[in-house]
């Protein structure tokens, strides 16, 4: 079973520093997630999201030059056609090498093919990127099947070869602690994650939507939850209720031998949140 619980019994936490920089032969990757972007100028529960996600790329790109962007759903608060080609407008002013997305739950798949996001695997030194997508349109839930497993191993090299996976997908594979999350969790994560595990070469699976930093591990595969780039839900808590923590972004250094080393770093932003500004 997926574990995200430390010897406290509640999950861990992302926001650990790393010590010394052993960066210097890994391939770096930024993670955003849940970025909500709207297709005009109006604040989301107070939120200017296209504001703070401006405000994370330039911490982040400031911090370090990734060879890889992931980009793990919820790109459009509104799904539009304009509002996925200002995301990439957005995105390629830091970054014109190689980008993966995947659909959340606010997306939808016509408009983000219009738009000609990035969807396809990559191959990037040792290291192969695949998405898992998720989501289905006009759903808060997931729904991953037998087949989209199928499908996401055929992706990924064998066991054998001398490549390693990172998987990108918007839903936890994982309890995150908030019963109201949840439920919308990948619900045959187990099927998932063991079929990964046993066929493939995959060292990692990063994801989105609980708006929160998560890690856990299951059969030697880490799980990376990433805060949103906009505003944060409460960690364990029972009900939707939104929390102080700042926007962020997940960096993960991938290694030749499959290690990755990962954390999540914070952004100072300034908004009020306003729970009447919802849809
Ligand atoms: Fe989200």
């Amino acid at each position: 079973m997926p574990d995200a619980r430390g010897s406290s019994g509640r999950p861990r936490r992302g926001d650990r520093k790393l010590s010394g920089d052993r960066a210097g032969a890994a391939l770096k990757v930024l993670q955003i997630t849940d970025l909500h972007l709207r297709d005009d100028a109006r604040p989301l529960i107070g939120v200017n999201t296209e504001a703070t996600l401006i405000e994370v790329l330039d911490q982040a790109f400031a911090s370090f030059t990734p060879d890889v962007v992931l980009a793990t759903g919820d790109i459009a608060h509104d799904a539009t056609l304009p509002t996925y080609l200002r995301f990439l407008q957005i995105i390629e002013q830091y970054h014109h090498g190689p980008k993966l997305c995947v659909p959340g739950n606010h997306d939808l798949i016509g408009p983000m093919i219009a738009a000609r996001l990035p969807i396809d695997p990559l191959r990037v030194g040792n290291w192969v990127f695949v998405g898992l997508d998720s989501h289905v349109d006009d759903e808060v839930g997931s729904q991953v099947s037998d087949r989209d497993i199928a499908e996401l191993v055929a992706a990924c090299p064998p066991i054998g070869e001398k490549r390693h996976t990172l998987v990108a997908t918007h839903h936890p594979p994982l309890e995150v602690n908030c019963p109201w999350l949840d439920k919308d969790r990948i619900q045959n994560a187990s099927d998932l994650l063991e079929s990964l595990a046993r066929q493939t070469t995959v060292k990692g699976l990063v994801f989105g939507h609980a708006h929160q930093a998560v890690e856990g591990q299951s059969n030697g595969i880490g799980l990376f939850g990433t805060p949103s780039t906009c505003f944060q839900f409460e960690p364990e808590s029972e009900r939707f209720a939104i929390g102080d923590e700042q926007p962020g972004y997940r960096w993960l250094h991938l290694y030749d031998d499959g290690r990755i080393d990962s954390a999540v770093e914070r952004v100072a932003c300034s908004f009020e949140i306003d729970l009447t500004q919802r849809d």
